[in-house]
């Protein structure tokens, strides 16, 4: 063997190599070998120390590059302070063992020492997102520091920048045929929260998606497909998460049926709004709308309705005021604010003074539905013959007075005609 790296130099080795001697000729051959080995790791053991001080005697110069003109410098204090500061550069380097250095060099594999997060990545969508999966996501490996280390590419509250280096660009986005999620989900409660804010305990990327296991959302074993959504939500959101579980859509999303709304349907997945701001109350009217098509449209015509399509923004009352946000129930289910029996507290929360006949009001009154209002049905019946008797008396009126107007004024001309000749 030859370089740098085995040349014994230095009085430790000379030490250790004088300590092998001694233990080998003072025990008895029963135990020779064992001794032996023993001797060989101590003798190895300096040389891989050695190797380091040794790579770094050179690698130390920052401004080192290789013949492609790439720096092949490191910052020495950084790799130390760095959690592999201990690991020995030949660890992760191990097709390196001289200088000049092999043509051809493999790639770093971290999988002999972190296996279950390589195995999770090779079966993620990131498997093949960069030439080496972890640095995507970790940075330069030579300066990987804890995640709870303000420094690490992945410390809470530097995620979604390290996410963003990739999903904040529109050439990934149409490439992949993916939504460019990063810009909403800064201008988002949880964004705000976690980079304005500096809140650990906002929602960043990983908490909705995790870390290395990340699947597409349409993989029903992903943290975001429909069906796991409320759970993922709720890890945050305990209480709202119960509440809706108690509620119609909660109970039919727990049985399979992904026809009822989820959190992200209602709050979107990465443009979340704070509930009061004016802008979610109106976009979330017809969302319930784009469900529940007929309540949209009775709605629309109702006093609520109208009041709230005035120019800009009135407070009024949404389909939520009345029917709860998640824990909706049935009209016919005690519990429901709609139910007739809570319907004075549940108007009187806006109106102090309703009473039972004021809740007699339809909130959604369907004038062509004669079963559900008779009166109403009766009432439209009513107009529209009136209206329409009207009208057709007064078409048929003009069209006669027209006619009449012709047969005048055909005879008054015959008549100027002959007086003529
Ligand atoms: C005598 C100086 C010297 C020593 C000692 C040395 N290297 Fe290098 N190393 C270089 C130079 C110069 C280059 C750039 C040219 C090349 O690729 O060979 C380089 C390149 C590299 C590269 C590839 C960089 C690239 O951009 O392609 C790696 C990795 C590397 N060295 C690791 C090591 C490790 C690990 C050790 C210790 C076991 C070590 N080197 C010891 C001088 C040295
Ligand atoms: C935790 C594993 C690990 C340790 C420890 C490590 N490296 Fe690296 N090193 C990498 C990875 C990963 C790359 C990126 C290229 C690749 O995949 O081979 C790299 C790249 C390099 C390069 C190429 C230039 C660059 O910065 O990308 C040099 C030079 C290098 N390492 C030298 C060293 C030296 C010297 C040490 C010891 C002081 C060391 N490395 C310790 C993992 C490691
Ligand atoms: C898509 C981004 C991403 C990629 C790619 C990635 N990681 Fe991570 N990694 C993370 C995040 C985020 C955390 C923080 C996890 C936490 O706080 O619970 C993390 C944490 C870790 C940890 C700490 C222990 C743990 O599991 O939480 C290790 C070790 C790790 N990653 C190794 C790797 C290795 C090795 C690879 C490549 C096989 C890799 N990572 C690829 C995002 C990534
Ligand atoms: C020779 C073994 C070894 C290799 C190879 C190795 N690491 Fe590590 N890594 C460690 C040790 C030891 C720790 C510290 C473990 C701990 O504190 O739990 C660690 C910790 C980490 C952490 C965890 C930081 C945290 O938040 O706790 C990350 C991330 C990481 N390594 C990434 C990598 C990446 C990426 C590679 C490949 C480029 C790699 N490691 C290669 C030994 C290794
Ligand atoms: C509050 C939870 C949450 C947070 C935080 C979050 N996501 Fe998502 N993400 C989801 C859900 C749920 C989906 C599923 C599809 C949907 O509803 O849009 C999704 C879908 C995606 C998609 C696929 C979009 C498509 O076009 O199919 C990407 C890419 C993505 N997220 C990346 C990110 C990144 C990057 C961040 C951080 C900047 C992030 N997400 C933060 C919940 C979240
Ligand atoms: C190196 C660039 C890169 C980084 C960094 C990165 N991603 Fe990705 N990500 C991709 C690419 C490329 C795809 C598309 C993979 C495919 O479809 O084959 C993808 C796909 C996704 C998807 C799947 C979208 C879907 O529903 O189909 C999600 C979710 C996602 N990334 C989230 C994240 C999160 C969260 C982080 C940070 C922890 C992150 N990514 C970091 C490149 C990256
Ligand atoms: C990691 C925990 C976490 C997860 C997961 C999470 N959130 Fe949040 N969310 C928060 C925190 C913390 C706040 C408060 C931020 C603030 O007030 O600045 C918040 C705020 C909100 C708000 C505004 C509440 C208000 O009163 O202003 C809504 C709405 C919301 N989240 C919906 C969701 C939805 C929907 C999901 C799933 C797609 C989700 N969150 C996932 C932690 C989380
Ligand atoms: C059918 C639509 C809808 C669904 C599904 C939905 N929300 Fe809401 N959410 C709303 C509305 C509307 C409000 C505003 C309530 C108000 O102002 O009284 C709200 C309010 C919130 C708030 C603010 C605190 C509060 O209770 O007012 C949080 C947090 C929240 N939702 C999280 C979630 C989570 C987590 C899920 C899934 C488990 C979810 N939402 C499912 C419509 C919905
Ligand atoms: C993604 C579609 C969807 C959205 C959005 C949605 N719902 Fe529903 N809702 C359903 C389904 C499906 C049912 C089950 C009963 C049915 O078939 O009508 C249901 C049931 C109900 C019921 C009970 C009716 C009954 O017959 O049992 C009420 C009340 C209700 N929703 C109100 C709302 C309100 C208020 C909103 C908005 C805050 C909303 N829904 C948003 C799909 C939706
Ligand atoms: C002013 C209060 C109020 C508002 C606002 C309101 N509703 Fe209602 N809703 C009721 C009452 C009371 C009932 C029960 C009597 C009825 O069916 O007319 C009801 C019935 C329903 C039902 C049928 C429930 C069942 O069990 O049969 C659905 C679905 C519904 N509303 C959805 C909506 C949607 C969607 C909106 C918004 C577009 C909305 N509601 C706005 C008060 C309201
Ligand atoms: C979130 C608050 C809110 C709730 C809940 C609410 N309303 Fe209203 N309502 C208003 C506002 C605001 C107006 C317009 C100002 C006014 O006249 O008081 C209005 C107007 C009305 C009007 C026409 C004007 C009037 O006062 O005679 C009727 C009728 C009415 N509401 C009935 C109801 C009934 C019935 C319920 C319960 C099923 C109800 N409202 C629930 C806010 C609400």
């Amino acid at each position: 063997m030859t370089g740098p790296f085995f040349e014994p130099v230095g009085t430790c080795c000379v030490m250790k190599v004088d300590l092998l001697r001694a233990i080998t000729s003072s025990v008895g051959s029963k135990f020779k070998i064992l001794a032996q080995a023993l001797a060989t790791l101590l003798l190895f053991y300096p040389f891989m120390l050695h190797a380091e001080t040794d790579c770094l005697s050179c690698h130390s110069d920052k401004t080192l590059q290789d013949a492609a003109g790439q720096s092949a410098g490191l910052d020495i204090d950084k790799f130390h302070a760095s959690i592999h500061g201990s690991v020995s550069c030949t660890d992760c380097h191990t097709s390196i063992k001289e200088y000049p250095h092999a043509e051809q060099r493999t790639t770093v594999k971290c999988d002999t020492c972190h296996a279950d997060q390589a195995s999770a990545i090779g079966g993620s969508v990131h498997a093949k997102a960069n030439a080496h999966p972890c640095t995507s996501c970790h940075g330069d490996t030579h300066s990987i520091f804890p995640r709870s280390d303000a420094r690490s590419a992945v410390y809470p509250l530097n995620i979604p920048r390290t996410c963003g280096t990739c999903h904040a660009s529109e050439t990934l986005a149409k490439k992949y045929g993916l939504q460019n999620v990063y810009a909403t989900y800064m201008d988002s409660i949880h964004g705000y929260a976690v980079s304005k804010e500096g809140l650990l305990v906002a929602a960043n990327c990983m908490s909705c998606h995790g870390s290395h296991n990340i699947l597409s959302h349409k993989d029903g074993k992903s943290t975001t497909s429909r069906g796991n959504i409320p759970e993922t939500c709720g890890t945050c959101h305990a209480g709202v998460k119960d509440e809706y579980s108690a509620g119609v859509h909660g109970k039919m999303v727990a049985s399979g049926n992904t026809k009822a709304p989820v959190c992200s349907d209602c709050h979107t997945a990465h443009a979340i709004l704070q509930p009061t701001e004016a802008t979610f109350r109106m976009q979330t009217t017809p969302i319930c709308g784009s469900c529940h098509k007929d309540q949209l449209a009775t709605y629309r015509d109702t006093f609520h309705s109208q009041l709230g399509l005035l120019g800009g923004y009135v407070e009024t009352a949404r389909c939520w005021d009345c029917h709860g946000a998640h824990g909706i129930l049935p009209a016919s289910d005690p519990a429901s604010p709609v139910n007739k029996a809570n319907l004075i507290k549940t108007c009187g929360r806006c109106h102090a003074d309703a009473n039972a006949s004021f809740v007699q009001y339809q909130p959604h009154a369907n004038p062509h539905n004669r079963k559900m209002n008779p009166a109403l049905y009766y009432t439209r019946l009513f107009m529209n013959i009136l209206l329409w008797g009207t009208l057709s008396f007064f078409t048929l009126h003009t069209l006669l007075w027209f006619i009449r107007a012709k047969k005048e004024q055909r005879k008054s001309r015959l008549a100027a005609e002959e007086k003529h000749d």
